[in-house]
């Protein structure tokens, strides 16, 4: 399973490359609205550190908006994925973009018929929100299950990148069901290393060891 870093926070992005997980990173306007930078400067800045996918997400709504946007987010590095959101005009652009060889990833995908649309428009990789459809009371985890079977069925090219995680319950389950790559917030990267029962042994350890380190 491939790990994104959900962020355009560049000290946060330093910080995590230096982990060796870190196989990519997605960005989403209001990632970027956050951090007060123009978009292709903090895209550009992420491409000298990151050499995995990065999901860079067009502003545009119309088909030539989104085309002229894609075109130009491609040319800023090697390894630029043109985010589009899903809908008609965002199918159509995936078409359009997939066939110059421009990687793209939809997202907003909230159910499975829009992953089977996306697919088939050749999307390289495809963003369920998990969290999203949890927070309403719906069961994100089971999109993701649909989708995986859907695609492993028909043998799609397209990639579920797992999007919206909140904990690290949302990455174990999606690591199970067979999820190509899994997205999540700096937080969860600490979340997921964390065991009280690691911290504990660590301290009996150095504890027990403190009494016989001068031992001969
Ligand atoms: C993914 O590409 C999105 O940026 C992200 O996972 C959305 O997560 P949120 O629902 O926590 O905003």
């Amino acid at each position: 399973m491939q790990f994104f870093l959900d962020t355009a926070n560049i000290e946060d992005i330093k910080k995590y490359s230096t982990w060796g997980i870190i196989d990519g990173v997605t960005t989403n306007p209001s990632l970027i609205a956050k951090e007060g930078v123009s978009l292709e400067k903090r895209i550009k800045e992420i491409a000298e550190v990151v050499k995995g996918p990065i999901s860079s997400e067009v502003i545009s709504t119309d088909l030539d908006g989104m085309l002229k946007e894609g075109r130009a987010y491609a040319k800023w590095a090697k390894n630029i994925y043109v985010k589009v959101p899903m809908t008609a005009a965002g199918l159509q652009a995936v078409s359009v973009l997939s066939k110059e060889g421009i990687k793209t990833n939809v997202t907003l995908i909230f159910s499975a018929g829009q992953a089977i649309l996306a697919a088939k428009a050749g999307a390289t990789l495809i963003s369920p929100f998990i969290g999203r459809l949890d927070d309403i009371s719906e069961d994100g985890m089971a999109l993701i299950a649909d989708i995986v079977k859907i695609f492993q069925n028909y043998k799609f090219p397209t990639k579920v990148l797992v999007a919206s995680i909140r904990h690290p319950r949302h990455v174990i389950e999606a690591a199970k069901l067979g999820a190509d790559i899994g997205t999540m917030p700096p937080a969860v990267f600490e979340q997921l290393v964390h065991h009280p029962l690691t911290d504990s042994g660590i301290k009996k350890f150095m504890d027990d060891w403190e009494k016989v380190k001068n031992k001969q």
